[in-house]
């Protein structure tokens, strides 16, 4: 945000330069005086999102799960942004602007991944110290996750329930749970790209649970097989749509780990099983046809 002084190229490699070249530092230091508030903390909002930090214990190692949390959900919101842009821009038959948001996605993925990095060692002791002070509260809970798991075609119109009481996230959900996926847009791009992919997926109601289909299969088989320049470009599609799939196991599983680290098999604070829960949502497979099809290749 802030400018750099342009490198000077004619400064001399030893001693101090000639006073006429001296930098002038008043005229290069940064701006102090501004009117209101200034123009940084009116756009990020710093103030505002760094006083939203209100742990419920007195134990000092709860201020970094919450704040790994907040962290996460702004890296949830910026990930839905990316796979929106990604899903409109397929239904509008532009694939480099798809390609070029899934990609951001998968770098953004990654940095949501290495978030797991402050509470992937939390010992049982350590995480009991403010453990009860969370009550019901869990990541289960989480309205963008949820969106993020409707747009790779998990959908469940059930995981709305928990949101009733709050009418904006209640329709932004419901709006999410009944529009098409992003792998839908994917579908429909690729059947008006001359790909035979199953009437029956075509017109699927888009609130259901995505279900593998033979057909799509045969599909990711085709475009991963084919020789030519149109197979390149969709095998270029599949493979980020297959590194979204992959980041997404990844957090998962390192959801998983951290877990169990925690907590070992004790009940979540969700009410769920914990573990044993988490090890099933673990093993679903996201755009599943992208890996089933490779065995045919
Ligand atoms: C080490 C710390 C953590 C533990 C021990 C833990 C534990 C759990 C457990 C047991 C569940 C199952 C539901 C329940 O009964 O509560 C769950 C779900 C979930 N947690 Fe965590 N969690 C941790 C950190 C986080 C963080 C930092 C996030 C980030 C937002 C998060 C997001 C989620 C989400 C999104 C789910 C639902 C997953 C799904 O629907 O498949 N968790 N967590």
């Amino acid at each position: 945000m802030s400018q750099q002084p342009a490198p000077n190229a004619t400064a001399p490699k030893e001693g101090p330069p000639p006073e006429s070249m001296t930098p002038d530092a008043e005229a290069e230091a940064p701006h102090l005086d501004f009117q209101g508030t200034t123009p940084y903390e009116d756009y990020v909002q710093a103030s505002v999102l760094t006083h939203l930090q209100h742990p419920l214990s007195d134990d000092p190692g709860e201020m970094v799960f919450l704040v790994t949390t907040q962290v996460m959900e702004l890296w949830f919101t910026v990930i839905v942004h990316e796979w929106h842009t990604a899903a409109q821009a397929l239904r509008e038959d532009d694939l480099p602007t798809a390609m070029a948001a899934l990609k951001r996605s998968t770098y953004e993925l990654e940095s949501l991944n290495s978030s797991w990095k402050p509470l992937a060692h939390l010992t049982p002791g350590q995480f009991n110290a403010y453990r009860s002070a969370l009550g019901d509260g869990s990541g289960f809970q989480s309205a963008m996750y949820r969106r993020m798991e409707f747009l790779l075609g998990e959908k469940s119109a059930s995981m709305l329930v928990p949101h009733r009481g709050a009418p904006r996230v209640h329709a932004e959900l419901e709006k999410a749970l009944t529009e098409p996926s992003l792998y839908d847009e994917v579908l429909r791009f690729l059947a008006r790209r001359g790909f035979a992919v199953p009437a029956a997926v075509l017109e699927r109601d888009p609130a259901l649970r995505y279900a593998p289909d033979p057909g799509v299969e045969r599909v990711w088989q085709e475009i991963y097989s084919g020789p030519g320049p149109r197979e390149d470009e969709l095998t270029r599609l599949g493979e980020a749509l297959t590194e979204v799939a992959e980041l997404v196991w990844r957090w998962r599983n390192d959801h998983l780990v951290a877990t169990r680290r925690a907590m070992g098999a004790k009940t979540g604070t969700g009410g769920s099983a914990g573990v044993a829960w988490l090890e099933k949502r673990a093993t679903k497979n996201v755009f599943p046809e992208l890996w089933t099809a490779r065995s045919h290749v």
